[in-house]
């Protein structure tokens, strides 16, 4: 199994809204296209108001691509599951503060499991709130619209998060945003301190997978484009 290169920033997309009939497909432009890795959103129906897919899925990414897999739980009971997720393929795990009283003891399981654990904050959510469970993290995620759909505008509030968890987090925890990070956002999400870019709509919905990615790398290294 590849790892992610912890070099900053990468840009993840988010599958969420890629042709499910054509899958494999999707993963094979998108890696063609260079990507570094693939952000998996498991929906429940419950935490969010949305459902997206289980491990029959995941399983299915995980025979067809080797690149890293980041999942992104967005479910009311992870601490049922993140085992089965690790089995089914997950290289990240990330649960939701707002579902665990005491973050620590889930996060400690998901790296026994021999993952990264994550742990993500939605924008009402407070970032003091998990600064007791950063020590257990490998990955924070900034949630910068409210989980359930792709395609919503960015939050602001998560960049001040950003900015707040940058100067407190150790040199190995990664920071992550999720949510509205497009051409207009990704350049203040790199200097706010997120070095995992997760981006949907703004990579899936455009034609040219590679002339996009080679775009939003730009604007996030902050290069003219060729
Ligand atoms: C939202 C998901 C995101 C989403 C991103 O619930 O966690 O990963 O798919 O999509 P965009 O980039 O379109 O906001
Ligand atoms: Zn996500």
């Amino acid at each position: 199994m590849d790892t992610m290169p912890s070099t900053a920033p990468l840009i993840l997309p988010s599958i969420l809204q890629c042709d499910y009939g054509n899958l494999e497909l999707e993963i094979r432009r998108l890696e063609a296209a260079g990507v570094p890795g693939f952000h998996v959103d498991v929906m429940d129906g419950n935490f969010v108001p949305n459902l997206s897919f289980g491990f029959p899925v995941l399983e299915a990414i995980r025979r067809t691509t080797k690149l890293p897999l980041d999942v992104h739980l967005m479910i009311s009971n992870p601490a049922e599951y993140v085992t089965r997720y690790v089995d089914a393929g997950a290289d990240i795990l990330t649960v939701h503060a707002e579902v665990l009283d005491e973050p620590q003891e889930l996060l400690d399981k998901i790296r026994s499991l021999g993952v990264q654990a994550g742990l993500a904050i939605n924008p009402p959510t407070p970032v003091e709130t998990i600064f007791p469970a950063l020590p257990h993290c490998d990955l924070v995620l900034v949630m910068s619209v409210m989980p359930g759909f792709g395609g919503q505008r960015f939050d602001a509030t998560a960049w001040e998060k950003l900015t707040v968890l940058r100067d407190r987090v150790d040199e190995h925890t990664i920071l992550e945003v999720d949510g509205g990070v497009n051409e207009q956002t990704i350049s203040r999400c790199v200097d706010s301190g997120a070095q995992f870019l997760v981006v949907g709509s703004a990579l899936t919905g455009q034609a040219d997978y590679a002339a996009q990615l080679d775009q939003l790398y730009a604007l996030a290294t902050k290069e003219t484009p060729c």
